[in-house]
């Protein structure tokens, strides 16, 4: 279980991670060197927060959203999808099914979707606490306002999700449009969070067009400082019905990167996660959906090797599941919850890793 932190003799890395040796790890391409990463990253994933591998029943509760975020699948633009809002009843079942699989917590997510009123999600919080045993209810819902955090966080809710994405702020405005009159500040928001009593993860995505190395090396001193119970990181997949997806298919025709753009790939998304736990050793790291589908015969089981220890199931119904597509394939439309309870269990199995019980918090080292 976890233990005293102590320097890392796989390595030593955790003591000389400067922001130029993250960097310099970020381009290593050396395999056996990067074993040495992925051992460090594993052993401080042990001693610091154990094997026990924590699992956070997902239910998608609303794919409307304001935003026009560039990457995004569900963004406001893209009229193709479908939209919908799942009723209080359908997330109530989802809690139920949570802890019927013993998952001890429960996330729901969404766009940002002002058709979720503070009122009603407030009265399902409240239901939730009433009417099952879970452990935590997290929330990533966007960016709401300080109301409906206080509101939320007032009727039960103690954990909240909302990634940075990128701290290239240049970059973060490509990507992340403000609405109408109203500068976006996840920063603020997050801190806000942490005043209201919430636990807040933050995260980012990998290999977005016009991320360099250099940018990811400056996430990762942020992660650093930031003191996140949570910090969700996943590579970036391009959705063909959005603005950056375009962008991406067309530099890849023309083999058009800038300079030292980042990949996108399950590689660069490992090094992120694994230099991520070196940094913040006591953080929960999940092993990302996104991660899983840019090598699905084994991104998951890296992930949970190379630092993760989180796992996010997801309870979505079918129906609406496939509706919230916010890069391809998220949906796995032939995976009941069963199915996906199964396979992550057998792995978990495989690796010879427990299953988490309770709330799964942080416990600060
Ligand atoms: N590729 C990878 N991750 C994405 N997200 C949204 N769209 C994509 C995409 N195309 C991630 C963002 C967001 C989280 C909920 O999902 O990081 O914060």
């Amino acid at each position: 279980m976890a233990g005293r932190p102590r320097a890392s003799p796989a390595l030593g890395v955790a003591d000389a991670l400067t922001r130029d040796a993250v960097e310099h790890w970020l381009r290593e391409t050396d395999e056996a060197r990067l074993e040495t990463l992925w051992a460090a990253a594993d052993e401080a994933r042990r001693d610091y927060v154990g094997d026990a591998v924590h699992l956070r029943g997902l239910v998608e509760v609303s794919n409307y959203c304001v935003r026009g975020c560039t990457y995004c699948g569900i963004r406001a633009g893209n009229r193709g999808v479908e939209r919908y809002r799942v009723s209080a009843d359908v997330v109530l079942d989802c809690a139920h099914k949570a802890e019927e699989f013993g998952y001890g917590t429960l996330v729901m997510q969404s766009g940002e979707d002002y058709g979720i009123e503070t009122d009603w999600l407030a009265g399902i919080l409240r239901r939730i606490r009433r009417e099952t045993g879970l452990a935590a209810i997290t929330l990533s819902l966007g960016e709401r306002p300080d109301d409906d955090l206080a509101a939320w966080r007032e009727a039960g809710a103690d954990r909240y999700l909302l990634r940075f994405e990128t701290s290239d702020d240049a970059l973060y405005r490509h990507i992340h449009p403000d609405l109408p009159g109203k500068v976006s500040d996840r920063m603020a928001i997050l801190r806000r969070l942490q005043e209201l009593g919430y636990e807040a993860g933050t995260g980012i995505m990998v290999g977005i067009p016009g991320q360099t190395h250099a940018s990811i090396a400056a996430d990762i001193e942020l992660f650093r400082g930031m003191d996140m119970d949570m910090i969700g990181i996943g590579p970036y997949l391009p959705h063909p019905a959005t603005p950056l997806g375009q962008e991406s298919a067309r530099r890849q025709t023309e083999d058009d990167w800038p300079p030292d753009q980042a990949p996108s790939s399950e590689l660069m998304t490992c090094k992120v996660l694994a230099l991520t736990r070196l940094a913040r050793p006591d953080a929960n790291l999940p092993a990302t959906t996104a991660l899983s589908l840019v090598n699905k015969a084994g991104g998951r089981a890296h992930g949970l090797q190379r630092g993760a220890n989180v796992v996010m199931p997801n309870l979505t119904p079918l129906r609406e599941r496939e509706k919230y597509e916010i890069y391809p394939e998220k949906a796995a439309v032939h995976e009941t919850a069963a199915a996906i309870n199964d396979s992550i269990m057998a792995l978990l199995a495989a690796l010879g890793r427990t299953v988490g019980t309770g709330a799964g918090a942080r416990r600060r080292s």
